[in-house]
C-alpha cells in the first residue's frame, strides 16, 4: 500500500466526542440539507499544514484544501501568530471607525493587483462577493443582463444561484433575473471540440446570446478563470480576450471570479486571468484568501467602486481588524514560502504523473488543469466520453481509505478534483499518484 511521506507532527490526544455522538448530533440539529463526504464520513479533528488527522491520530493528505480553501496550509504558523496577535489586540469594530489593519490589507492586495485594479470591498464569503460584483457592474454601466457560462459556479446566494450554471445545485425558487448563460467553452466536453478555431466559435456564442437574449448592452460578462466545481475545465487559448472584446463592445465588464485559482494556485501567474492575458473590471476572490478563515474581497477601479456611493452599503464583519490582519499574513506566507512557484513545479510534476496513469488506467479520459487546480475526467469509453460517475464516487472514497482525501466535482460527478494545500511537496505528489493508482487498479 502506498505510504505517506515522513512527518514530524505529532496530533494532539483526542478526548472530544465519540464520531458516533457527533454524527448523532449533527443529524438531530444540523439542517438535513448538509452535504456529507464518503460513505464512511471522516472525522477530521486537526490540521498541520498539508495534513490532517482523525480522532484517531490517522494522518491523511489533504488533496483537497478544505475545498480549494486551505491555500498556505492548516495552522500555517506565520498566520497563526498574525492572528493571535490581533485577537490579543482586537478582533472587530466595523469599518465606521478607521483601523490601520484595513488599510494595511487593502494595500497589500491591490499592490498584488495588475492594472488599475487597486478599490477593495471586503466581505466574508463568494456568494456576497460576487453579489457584490453583480451590484457593481449593474450600477456601473446602467444596463442589467449578465452573461455567465454553462458549468460554472459562483455561489449559493438567491443571485449567484441564478448566476450558477449546474442544475444540481440549483432550487426550484425565482432567481437568475436577467442572467444568461453561454456554450461552456470546455474543449474536452464542448459542443466545439475538436473545432479548429474552439475560440472564436465560443466567443461568438456569447456575441449572439448578447443579440438574441438582451437588449443588446449588458452590465457584464462572469467567468471563473478556471471553472472549479465543474471539474477544473480549462477554456480554449485566447477565448477570454476575444469574449472580453465582445462584452466591452456591449457595454459590459468583464468580471473574473478568482475564488478557486487565484493567490497562486495556477503557478505560473498570481492570477488565474494573467495566464490568459486579459485585464478585468472586477475580481472576485474568497476561499484561498484566508487559509480557512471567512473573508472574501471584490477588487476593481476606482470608477467602478465609486458606482457604490451613490446610497449606503455596508458589510458588518467586512474588513474586521482580525479578518484584515488574517488576510494580509496569508498574502505574506504566499510571497515568504514560495506558494506561488512550488504550484508551478509540484503541479507540473503530478500533472505529469497523472498523465502517464492515463496509459495504464483507460478510466482517465483527460487529465487537466494548472498548477495546483487539477481535475482527472474519468470516462467509461475514451471515444463517447460517457461519464463514469460511479466508479469515479469508487475512486474517491477507495483514495481516502489509502489515507488521500480528493475532491470530486463535474456535472455528473465524475471529476476528481485535486486542490491541496499549495505547501504540497513533490513526495506528496507521489503520494497521490500511487494512491490513485491503487484505486483506480482495485475498482
Ligand atoms: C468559483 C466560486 N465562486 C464562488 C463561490 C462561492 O463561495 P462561498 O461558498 O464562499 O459563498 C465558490 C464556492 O465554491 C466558487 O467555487
Amino acid at each position: 500500500m502506498p505510504e505517506l511521506p515522513p512527518f514530524s507532527h505529532t496530533p494532539k490526544r483526542y478526548t472530544g466526542l465519540p464520531f458516533e455522538e457527533v454524527m448523532r448530533l449533527r443529524q438531530e440539529h444540523l439542517t438535513p440539507a448538509l452535504l456529507t463526504y464518503y460513505e464512511k464520513p471522516v472525522m477530521l479533528v486537526e490540521g498541520k499544514m498539508q495534513y490532517l488527522f482523525d480522532e484517531k491520530g490517522r494522518r491523511y493528505l489533504d488533496g483537497f484544501g478544505g475545498i480549494v480553501t486551505v491555500s498556505c496550509g492548516h495552522s500555517h504558523p506565520g498566520i497563526l501568530a498574525a492572528a493571535h496577535d490581533q485577537l490579543d489586540t482586537l478582533v472587530h469594530a466595523t469599518t465606521i471607525y478607521p483601523n490601520q489593519e484595513v488599510a494595511f490589507y487593502g494595500k497589500a492586495l491591490a499592490d498584488k493587483m495588475p492594472g488599475d485594479l487597486s478599490v477593495c470591498y471586503f466581505v466574508n464569503s463568494g456568494s456576497e462577493a460576487n453579489d457584490l460584483a453583480l451590484l457593481m457592474a449593474r450600477l456601473h454601466t446602467g444596463n442589467y443582463d449578465l452573461i455567465a457560462l454553462r458549468n460554472c459556479y459562483h455561489g449559493g446566494s438567491q443571485s449567484t444561484m441564478g448566476m450558477t450554471a449546474h442544475g444540481t445545485w440549483k432550487f426550484n425558487t425565482p432567481q437568475g433575473f436577467g442572467i444568461h448563460h453561454a456554450l461552456n467553452p470546455d474543449p474536452y466536453r464542448g459542443p466545439f471540440a475538436g473545432h479548429d478555431d474552439p475560440a472564436t466559435a465560443y466567443a461568438n456564442d456569447v456575441k449572439e446570446l448578447i443579440q438574441f437574449a438582451t437588449p443588446g448592452r449588458i452590465a457584464g460578462y462572469i467567468a471563473e478563470s478556471i471553472q472549479g466545481v465543474g471539474g477544473a475545465v480549462v477554456f480554449p487559448e485566447g477565448y477570454l480576450a476575444k469574449t472580453y472584446d465582445i462584452v466591452r463592445a456591449h457595454g459590459g465588464l468583464c468580471i473574473a471570479d478568482e475564488v478557486q485559482a487565484g493567490f497562486g494556485r495556477t503557478g505560473s501567474h498570481y492570477w488565474g486571468f494573467e495566464s490568459e492575458g486579459v485585464q478585468p473590471d472586477i475580481v472576485v476572490m474568497a476561499k484561498g484568501i484566508g487559509n480557512g478563515f471567512p473573508l472574501a474581497a471584490v477588487v476593481t477601479t476606482p470608477e467602478i467602486a465609486a458606482s457604490l456611493t451613490s446610497h449606503i452599503h455596508f458589510n458588518t464583519y467586512g474588513g474586521n481588524p482580525l479578518a484584515s490582519r488574517i488576510g494580509r499574513a496569508v498574502i505574506e506566507a504566499i510571497d515568504n514560502d514560495g506558494l506561488q512557484a512550488n504550484s508551478a513545479q509540484v503541479g507540473s510534476h503530478l500533472k505529469d504523473k497523472l498523465i502517464g496513469l492515463a496509459d495504464k488506467h483507460s478510466l482517465i479520459g483527460q487529465v487537466r488543469g494548472k498548477g495546483l487546480m487539477l481535475g482527472i475526467d474519468l470516462v467509461t469509453d475514451r471515444t463517447t466520453k460517457a461519464p463514469a460517475t460511479a466508479e469515479c464516487a469508487a475512486v474517491w472514497n477507495k483514495a481516502k481509505d489509502l489515507g488521500l482525501l480528493v475532491g470530486k466535482g463535474g456535472l455528473a460527478g465524475n471529476v476528481i478534483r485535486l486542490k491541496p494545500p499549495m505547501c504540497l511537496t513533490m513526495e506528496d505528489a507521489d503520494f497521490m499518484v500511487a494512491v490513485l493508482d491503487e484505486a483506480l487498479t482495485q475498482i
